[in-house]
């Protein structure tokens, strides 16, 4: 595992796009696996930036979000649907068609997971697979305890983690209760992963993923077991590695 520490959010977010862009330059249809949540917001800003300037094209590139909430309307500016369409697609200038988010409003939620894996499977698997960490160490919506093996499925969130995300609603109870997310399984077969995380709040949870061992207990340690896998950290979350 590569680890870079830098000195500050906005750092992260040049080196960490600077690797989507390698990819993206290279191949033009490339596969993006996109993540949501605070961290990753100053990588897309700076992808939008070389879009807007002409010098990265997003059009034919592929793009799988990690997760979306069960039960919230696409509607709903919290959805990932939404989410993503706000802060990834239409700024970076992709294709509407060619970015998929899980589908947490399906009539048979376990039949559109299937087919959510089938479709990352038929575009020729992930190219890059952006991650941020929950403060308990989670990954996409994997919380502690997801099977190391998991594919996407529905998942229960964590009493932590809703309040967490409650800052993105009018009030806690708003935060749904179930989310689908790609599994610990789906993250480890993208060729190539790259986790951000900034700010002390995180430093417990990176220095268990980076340092601790391999463990339910902390879902993002299975970083440790990709051949390509890149931690980008500003100094505050790196404070707690030895
Ligand atoms: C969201 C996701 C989550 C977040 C994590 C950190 O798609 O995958 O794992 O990355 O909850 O969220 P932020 O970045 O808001 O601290």
């Amino acid at each position: 595992m590569e680890i870079v520490i830098l000195p500050d959010a906005s750092e992260v977010g040049r080196v960490a796009a600077s690797v989507v862009a390698d990819v993206v330059e290279r191949e033009p249809e490339a596969v993006i696996g996109f993540a949501t949540g605070s961290s990753p917001l100053a990588i897309y800003a700076e992808l939008a930036r070389r879009a807007d300037a002409g010098e990265l094209d997003f059009s034919r590139v592929r793009g799988f979000a990690l997760d979306e909430y069960v039960g919230l309307d696409y509607g709903h500016p919290e959805s990932y649907h939404a989410v993503i369409d706000r802060t990834v697609t239409k700024p970076l200038g992709m294709d509407p068609a060619l970015v998929a988010v899980p589908d947490g409003m399906a009539s048979d939620i376990t039949a559109a997971c299937a087919a959510y894996e089938a479709a990352i499977d038929a575009a020729g698997g992930i190219d890059v697979q952006l991650l941020g960490i929950g403060a308990n160490g989670h990954i996409g919506f994997n919380e502690p305890t997801s099977s190391l093996a998991s594919r996407t499925r529905i998942k229960t969130l964590t009493p932590k983690t809703r309040a967490d995300n409650a800052r993105f609603f009018d009030s806690p109870e708003q935060v749904p209760t179930h989310c689908v997310t790609q599994g610990l399984g789906t993250i480890l077969r993208a060729r190539r992963l790259v986790l951000v995380a900034q700010g002390a709040g995180k430093a417990d949870a990176v220095a268990a993923a980076v340092e601790g061992p391999v463990s339910a207990s902390c879902p993002a340690s299975v970083l440790q077991l990709h051949e390509f896998a890149t931690v980008v950290v500003d100094e505050a979350a790196a404070a707690r590695l030895t």
